[in-house]
């Protein structure tokens, strides 16, 4: 089985929707041959937009989070279910920005992983280790614990609508890139915790993406790398040609 490696943007807290009509349309011509799954996780507030803007097309609109309740009084939270009615494909989860500034855990990145995918969603689940970890030769181990408690009761079949993406927090916005290499060696070993849980066909058929300052200029390389089944793509995404070119690697 031949896997489709997937380019998604996150937009992060960019675009209007004013500005995400412009955007998505922009798009729409210029990705339009792409080989890989195109994918664009928009704040929730241009989710409408963005799929009204992207319908006929090869586009795939995503949200970039969810809560683990199917309602209640979670304040300022939205739930798979709600997504779900929006059309949403897909759903970041774990995002270092996330775990980094609004208290997210290994433990509420698999409840709303898990929330995600019993609704029928698809899961872009983030892993990736800190300056600080790295440089303390801390990466493998910080990831290893981040993909194992990401995927906790996550079933075999399930996994099938998981991707990971592996971003080193230190390469965000920074400009700064893993080399293609580190960034294969540790996607490797993401892989391996995979198989290690799941067996060696889910761990070949999972798709693994690298993210962090992924741009025009690098995506070619690091797309060759065996191991790299895709970009989350932050900046990039923000403006049409970039994420075009990144996208047509
Ligand atoms: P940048 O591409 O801006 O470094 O962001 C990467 C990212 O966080 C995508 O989720």
């Amino acid at each position: 089985m031949t896997k489709k490696t997937i380019i998604a943007g996150n937009w992060k807290m960019n675009k209007t929707n004013a500005e995400t009509k412009e955007l998505i349309q922009a798009l729409v011509p210029l990705v339009k041959d792409a080989k890989c799954e195109v994918v664009c996780c928009v704040p929730f507030t241009d989710i409408v937009t963005a799929r009204k803007a992207a319908r006929g097309s090869n586009i795939k609109i995503g949200a970039q989070n969810v809560h683990w309740a199917e309602k209640g009084a979670f304040t300022g939270e939205i739930s798979a279910e709600m997504l779900k009615e929006l059309k949403v494909q897909y759903v970041l989860t774990g995002h270092s920005e996330r775990r980094q500034y609004f208290g997210e855990t290994d433990e509420t990145v698999n409840l709303r992983t898990k929330a995600a995918l019993n609704a029928g969603l698809k899961v872009i689940v983030c892993v990736g280790e800190l300056l600080s970890e790295r440089e303390a030769g801390k990466t493998a181990e910080v990831v290893t614990r981040q993909t194992i408690g990401a995927l906790k009761d996550i079933s075999k079949q399930e996994l099938k609508r998981v991707v990971i993406a592996y971003e080193p927090v230190w390469a965000i916005g920074t400009g700064k890139t893993a080399t293609a290499q580190d960034a294969n060696d540790t996607i490797k070993i993401i892989r391996k915790v995979v198989r290690k849980l799941y067996g060696r066909a889910s761990a070949n058929s999972i798709r693994i993406q690298y993210g962090g300052s992924m741009n025009p200029k690098n995506a070619s390389e690091l797309m060759a790398m065996k191991e790299i089944d895709g970009g989350l793509i932050g900046g990039a995404s923000l403006k049409p040609e970039d994420f075009a070119k990144v996208v047509n690697y």
